[in-house]
């Protein structure tokens, strides 16, 4: 049996996994450049650039190109966060986050045992939060933005309407979720159109076309009032879902403070609660910092072991203690207390893993007062914007707004739905991510941007639910600790533990034959995982000021610019 599944482990490593170079050099241009999952969201945030838009012009046009071109996440219908930083220094955060309906309730998704109903926040109506993205992009707009409104969400109007090639992934992901979209739905959406979609195919959106549009010329009351706020309203009611027009109308995208730390002589700029993803990250690199990792290597047993013990001890710290910032006391400064971080490790021992059993959220100084995709972009001025954008899940809820033609969220999965119970990313939570009315789900969205000596440095992020965290994290030590160029750190294999459940995520290449048995003999429950472990897209500023991408080979993310 061992021989079978050795023979397996060298076929699936040698034969049939894509080796991404680890010194691969992306995509260099001098000026400006946009890195999306998506080809043709690209371009239209370059073209933005070249009209003479700045990064918030990009940003606002590729999100909804996005929404057209990468139903999968991008996205009318969800929410995300935007970490902006511009040339002269000055940072910003827009939290653009989904709330929980007015009518929603902390057992709603459980039965009269108080037992979870299993899919109930994961698919269909009930699933959903109040939109976000289209409220968000126009608070950018009137704060940052430069060109006119309807020169931004134009592009995305043509796209759906002219139609556009499926790429081959996308048809096949199309084609994978068919019976979903037939079983969530009460009308047929344009996605099933077809029983199997093909490469090349067109994917023509008229319904989201005529929303984009009334997008266009109307801004935020084109989604949350009139004909398509109406739409939404009789689709809940359709599906037995909750969200009221109030809802709709009640809705705001909130500036927030970005969460702040440092990496050795890098100052990391992220998102604070309702994410967790920029105080994780901060604390992650805070511990990393006290060990040589460069002269141990890159994914060497010490410096493998080193990471997955951080990250036990900082999501135990997310399952307790984050949530709302509106509705729970976050310790924000006590998390972010460089002794507190630093104490976490106490318990690391250098030989063996520790049980997560024996690990629990740490006590930090109590609060002091009051399928997601990522893009990344820099201006020819120096600004830049990274955004995290999310249904939540592949196509969200699966639920297609009727005549509206865009698809709804499943973030009420990223609340907490019972204590101890673990949302579809394994994670747990307790009081912290309770449901409440308006509230917004913790998220693991890591937007993020690195300064270096006071000048922009690197523009990153990922999606992949959990795990965004850990793949942002090994993106940055790449670069900073390995040296790698951007595209190799991208490309670089990756591995994840989040404290429970007590195992390690990892993308075949992450490790030799040799090493997956050490850490298993050290304790570490490391499992090869079919598939991918987030997608990354990226930019780094070069010595030489100009810019490189970091495309995700893992999807069909691609650097544009000029
Ligand atoms: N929906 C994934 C996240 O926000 O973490």
């Amino acid at each position: 049996m061992m021989r079978i599944l050795l023979l397996l482990f060298v076929f699936i490593n040698v034969v049939a996994c894509n080796e991404w170079e680890l010194d691969e050099v992306g995509v260099i241009t001098e000026e400006a450049m946009v890195v999306s999952a998506h080809p043709l969201a690209s371009a239209v945030g370059a073209q933005i650039m070249e009209q003479g838009g700045n990064a918030v012009d990009a940003a606002i046009a590729v999100e909804f190109a996005l929404a057209v071109v990468y139903p999968d996440a991008g996205n009318i219908g969800g929410g995300g966060f935007m970490i902006i930083r511009m040339d002269d220094g000055r940072i910003d955060a827009l939290d653009y986050r989904e709330e929980a309906p007015a009518a929603a309730s902390r057992d709603m998704y459980l039965d009269e045992n108080g037992e979870v109903i299993e899919g109930l926040s994961v698919s269909g109506h009930l699933a959903a939060g109040v939109p976000g993205t289209v409220d968000g992009m126009v608070r950018a707009h009137e704060k940052y933005g430069t060109l006119p409104w309807e020169e931004l969400v134009e592009p995305a109007v043509r796209l759906a309407a002219q139609g556009f090639p499926l790429t081959e992934k996308e048809a096949e992901k199309l084609n994978e979720h068919q019976e979903d979209f037939l079983e969530y739905n009460t009308v047929p959406p344009d996605f099933v159109l077809k029983d199997e979609w093909e490469e090349g195919d067109t994917l023509v959106l008229e319904d989201m076309a005529r929303t984009l549009a009334l997008i266009r010329d109307k801004g935020r009351a084109g989604f949350y009032e009139g004909p398509t706020a109406a739409l939404i309203v009789e689709e809940m009611e359709r599906g037995g879902g909750i969200i009221s027009k109030e809802d709709l109308a009640g809705y705001r995208s909130i500036w927030r403070e970005p969460i702040t730390g440092t990496f050795g002589d890098y100052r990391v700029i992220s998102m604070p609660p309702p994410s967790s993803g920029g105080i994780a990250l901060i604390q992650l690199l805070a511990i990393t910092e006290d060990y040589p990792l460069d002269q141990w290597g890159w994914h060497s047993i010490p410096s493998a072991h080193l990471m997955i013990e951080a990250e036990r001890r900082v999501y135990a710290d997310r399952a307790a203690h984050l949530g709302d910032p509106a509705y729970y006391d976050v310790p924000v400064q006590g998390l972010l207390n460089i002794n507190y971080i630093k104490s976490r490790m106490a318990s690391f021992s250098p030989e063996e893993a520790t049980d997560s059993d024996e690990v629990s959220a740490g006590d930090p100084a109590p609060y002091e007062g009051p399928n997601t995709t990522h893009y990344s972009i820099v201006d020819s001025e120096g600004n830049a914007v990274s955004a995290t954008t999310t249904l939540n899940s592949t196509f969200g809820s699966k639920v297609f707004v009727d005549g509206a033609g865009f698809l709804l969220n499943n973030e009420m999965n990223d609340f907490s739905v019972k204590p101890g119970y673990p949302n579809q990313y394994g994670l747990v939570g307790g009081e912290a991510n309770a449901i409440e009315p308006g509230k917004r789900m913790l998220s693991s969205m890591t937007p993020t941007i690195l300064e270096k000596e006071g000048e922009l440095y690197m523009v990153v992020g990922s999606p992949g639910g959990s795990t965004i965290i850990t793949s942002v994290y090994q993106t940055i030590l790449n670069v900073i600790v390995h040296d790698f160029p951007m595209q190799g750190a991208v490309n670089a294999p990756r591995f994840h533990h989040q404290w429970k459940p007590d195992g390690v995520l990892s993308e075949w290449r992450a490790f030799s034959l040799g090493e997956y048995i050490k850490l298993w003999l050290m304790g570490h429950r490391v499992v090869p995982k079919p598939g991918t472990i987030g997608r990354v897209d990226a930019i780094l500023v070069r010595p030489d000021g100009r810019l490189e991408g970091g495309a995700d080979p893992r999807g069909d993310d691609m650097a544009i610019g000029f």
